[in-house]
């Protein structure tokens, strides 16, 4: 059975593990931004059997605030990173955010487009561990 749930402390330890398997060799990740994330409710899992097998990360704050959705390749394509990513939302649109970004690897910019996404310039500077390009939704 798979769940979707909020990230706790406790499981920063396989949201490394996936990440490293997910990222490959360059996975490069500074763990306290794992730490703000959590503490501010903005990690969400999934689970299969209640092993997490994929997160997401949402930053209200942050100029692109969809973070980070991976799941482990065997887990993918089954539905679940749809789910985390509406969980993902429902907690920008609670926070009263008009409107979400996301920098999109390019093998996921049409699961991104499927959700309601569409590409835009980018703006400003902004750090990511990969390549990929800007995309944003607009609160239904
Ligand atoms: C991208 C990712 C999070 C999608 O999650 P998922 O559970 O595999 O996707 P879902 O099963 O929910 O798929 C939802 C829809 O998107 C489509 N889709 C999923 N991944 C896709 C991809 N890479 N390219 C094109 N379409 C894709 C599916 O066909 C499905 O369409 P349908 O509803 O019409 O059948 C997941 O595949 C993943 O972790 N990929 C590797 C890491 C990555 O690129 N993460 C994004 C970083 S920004």
């Amino acid at each position: 059975m798979s769940e979707i749930r909020i990230g706790k402390s406790e499981d920063k330890e396989a949201i490394q593990r996936i990440y490293e398997v997910v990222v490959g060799s360059q996975a490069n990740h500074d763990e306290a931004r794992w730490d703000r994330l959590i503490e501010r409710g903005g990690l969400v899992v999934a689970t299969e059997e209640g092993r997490i097998v994929g997160f997401g990360g949402i930053d209200v704050r942050a100029a692109d605030q969809v973070k980070w959705l991976y799941l482990l390749p065997q887990h993918q394509g089954a539905g679940l990173g749809s789910e985390l990513l509406r969980r993902l939302e429902s907690i920008g649109w609670e926070a009263g955010l008009d409107s979400l970004r996301v920098h999109s690897a390019p093998g996921a910019v049409n699961f991104y487009r499927g959700h309601g996404y569409r590409l835009v310039e980018t703006t400003g500077q902004m750090d990511h561990d990969h390549e990929g390009v800007e995309m944003m939704k607009e609160r239904p």
